[in-house]
């Protein structure tokens, strides 16, 4: 798989919309074909192609070269289709198939579905910390995933557009958790929200190892300053700020764009005016901020 990840691992996410509409295996005139059908739009430049990766034999598949307008695409967006057709060694399987928009100057693009597949697995259910308000503190707990529960799912997780690694568990943690990056391939999209205590040393190298698939971070930060975020996670928020800036500069040193850094929310009432305190923070790392609020949120019934 080294020649499809390093293809991904020069893509960039800025500069770029579009989404893939449809993908699917066919039979083409007695021969079985991929087809593809999305559109691509790109800040600057024009595009290129988008090629077409077989992560099954790690090769590229095809290329698709031509582009056309299409009316219900935004200004300056170009749709493309196309049939590639697949030979008795490729995967038929739609899902072994990732596709990287290429602009005239080089530069590449993941594209995804607008609405992947997507399963919410919960890596580990364990966490290190206790926070006052999270169902953690008062006994929803759930063990981890052991390697047999990986294999498992491995079905449902090849199928999968997307990946999603905790629920209220501490995902970095998980002992498995380098299993998970090796089962899922560079085409697809690792995501999950952490608490950020673990985000350092040899996990957070293999996170940029298998950068992609892993692409989005969301670390939870739900006070704004050292003594509010001590008072309801009982850990301390310079040193996850710490972690999470060394992260960002290992990636931008690796030349990489992902994974993305979020940094989310859960508003406090008693902690709300420091949520300018957490969006400049934010502003520090990817410029990626969201929130909910505590009460209305649903989150594992514990509120
Ligand atoms: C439960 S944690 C799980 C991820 C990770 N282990 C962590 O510590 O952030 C995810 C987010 O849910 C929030 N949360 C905790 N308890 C909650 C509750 N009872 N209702 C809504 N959100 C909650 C946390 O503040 C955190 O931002």
């Amino acid at each position: 798989m080294n020649y499809v990840r390093e293809q991904y691992r020069t893509s960039s996410g800025t500069g770029f919309q579009g989404f893939l509409d449809e993908i699917k295996v066919v039979l083409l005139e007695g021969q079985m074909a991929l087809f593809v059908r999305g559109w691509a739009m790109l800040s600057h430049g024009s595009l290129a192609a988008v090629d077409c990766f077989d992560v099954s034999t790690d090769s590229l598949l095809g290329s698709v070269t031509e582009f056309f307008p299409r009316s219900d695409l935004p200004p300056g967006a170009m749709a493309f289709e196309a049939r590639l057709p697949l030979s008795a060694d490729n995967s038929h399987n739609y899902f072994d198939y990732g596709l990287l928009t290429r602009a005239d100057d080089g530069r590449l693009f993941p594209i995804f579905h607008h609405s992947p597949e997507n399963i919410q697995i919960e890596l580990d259910g364990r966490c290190n910390l206790a926070c006052v308000m999270c169902p953690q503190a008062f006994g929803v707990h759930s063990g981890p995933l052991s390697i047999d529960d990986l294999e498992t799912l491995r079905p449902v997780i090849e199928r999968s557009e997307c990946v999603e690694i905790n629920h209220q568990g501490e995902a970095l943690l998980s002992p498995i958790l380098l299993q998970l990056l090796q089962m899922v391939p560079p085409h697809k999209h690792i995501a999950f929200n952490c608490n950020g205590t673990a985000l350092k040393a040899k996990v957070a190298r293999q996170l940029l190892e298998y950068a992609p698939p892993v692409r989005s971070i969301s670390i939870s930060i739900d006070a704004g300053t050292e003594e509010s975020f001590y008072k309801i996670r009982g850990t301390s928020l310079s040193k996850i700020m710490e972690n999470a800036r060394a992260f960002k500069k290992a990636r931008d040193e690796a030349g990489l764009t992902f994974p993305q850094l979020t940094l989310t929310c859960t508003v406090i009432s008693d902690f709300m005016e420091f949520v300018p305190d957490i969006v400049g923070l934010a502003a520090e790392l990817d410029k990626s901020f969201r929130y909910w609020p505590l009460t209305g949120s649903g989150l594992h019934g514990g509120a």
